[in-house]
């Protein structure tokens, strides 16, 4: 079996799908590794690095897929990426497939059988592949760093001779796997934290990490959490008693970060232009949601927009933006999604076509999109 590894097409994005620390692993089970020539540059992994592990180093991604049986990716392929895609070949990317859709039809046509890791069910046996959590975690992170790269005030509170100053007050919006980790970074630094969410299961993870829980909490909040364990969207009635409570909230905030995500849907508007204005100047917003929607009015994907003083940061690609340790642990979370998709014994791929991770994350093959939360139902919904 052969794994091809590409370079990454998308000006903004510096991860890379392997390290040599995975390519050793996957040499380990007996897999022969291609990586195109500079796919780990971005973040900081040099083509010696991964030949010295045992990797080939292909001048052009036709090269290196010409005899793969398996291409990992970051992202899903750009348009003039797909020639190099050899039909029946396998792919593992990050497909965003709700939003993508003309990319992932494409990509059908093309003869790809495609798997979008960002599909991947949270079940525990999955918890070790799981790309939105591992990247998440680090854009939580991130996003606190961001803040107080440009705040021009200190998170900590200090008592000096020449005076006090007051700890930086933080609101995070939307408590998951970015939310918490955005918290437990913000204490860290010795901020005072806030947290709001829909989710009840929520509630005690901010209070266990120190954190303040603002939300509405009635009957919808506490069915606000579907099977899977994601945020259903809330109603109108919700939307605004929750936008009444955030609106005495935010001017008292020196820091907001917001990661509110709804599968499927575009991300809920949680901070109005108003409320960005009735903030104090020099505060800083951080919408990781940007890039869905927006969870902020007037943030602009890939901009710093400033409105009365207040800085709303809206990066592209915020994992991206640690893209060695990204890169890391997206690479192990690609080796422990092969290792289930390899037989040991013959040494050869052989996918279980039923297995409910790869039945989760299949999303093209054979010509079409099969997906079932991709394809309408008889109902035609
Ligand atoms: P996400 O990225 O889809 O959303 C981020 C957060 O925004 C969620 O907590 C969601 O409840 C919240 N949100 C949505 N709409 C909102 C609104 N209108 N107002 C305020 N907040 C809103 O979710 P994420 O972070 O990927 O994970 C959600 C949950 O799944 C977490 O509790 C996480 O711990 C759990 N999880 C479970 C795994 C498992 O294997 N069992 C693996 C990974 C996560």
């Amino acid at each position: 079996m052969k794994i091809a590894i590409l370079k990454e097409r998308r000006p903004d994005e510096p991860r890379v799908a392997a390290t040599p620390e995975t390519v050793k692993k996957f040499k380990g089970l007996g897999i022969e590794v291609v990586v195109e020539a500079g796919a780990g540059e971005g973040a900081s992994l040099l083509d010696a690095a991964y030949e010295e592990q045992g990797a080939q180093i292909a001048p052009d991604a036709a090269a290196a897929t010409a005899e793969a049986d398996l291409v990992l990716k970051v992202r899903q392929p750009l348009p003039d990426e797909l020639p190099a895609l050899p039909r029946g070949i396998l792919l593992a990317c990050i497909m965003d497939p709700f939003r993508a859709r003309p990319e992932l039809d494409a990509l059908a046509q093309a003869g790809v059988t495609g798997f979008a890791l960002d599909f991947m069910p949270r079940i525990t046996r999955a918890q070790a592949m799981d790309v939105l959590s591992s990247q998440a975690n680090l854009a939580g992170y991130k996003a606190v760093i961001d803040a107080a790269a440009v705040y021009g005030r200190a998170f900590p509170m200090m008592m000096t001779p020449a005076g006090r100053i007051n700890p930086a007050q933080v609101l995070v919006m939307g408590a998951g796997v970015a939310g918490l980790q955005a918290i437990a970074t913000a204490k860290r630094l010795g901020a005072v934290v806030h947290a709001t969410d829909v989710r009840p299961a929520a509630k005690e993870q901010v209070l266990s990490l120190g954190g303040k829980f603002l939300a509405v909490e009635d009957e919808e909040f506490k069915a606000a959490e579907t099977a899977g364990g994601y945020a259903k969207e809330m109603s109108a009635e919700y939307q605004k008693k929750q936008a009444a409570l955030l609106a005495e909230s935010i001017p008292k905030m020196d820091i907001v970060i917001t990661t509110a995500l709804i599968p499927g849907r575009p991300a809920p508007r949680l901070v109005s232009e108003g409320m960005l204005r009735s903030m104090k100047p020099g505060a800083v917003v951080v919408d990781l949601a940007v890039e869905n929607g927006g969870n902020v009015e007037l943030a602009r994907p890939g901009e710093i927009v400033e409105v009365d003083g207040v800085k709303i940061i809206g990066h592209r690609n915020m994992p991206g933006r640690l893209a060695a340790d990204a890169s890391m642990l997206y690479a192990n979370n690609l080796f422990n999604f092969v290792s289930l998709l390899f037989d040991k014994d013959s040494k050869s791929l052989k996918v279980d076509w039923d297995d409910e991770i790869v039945k989760g994350t299949l999303v093209t093959r054979d010509g079409a999109v099969v997906h079932q939360a991709l394809v309408p139902t008889e109902k035609g919904e």
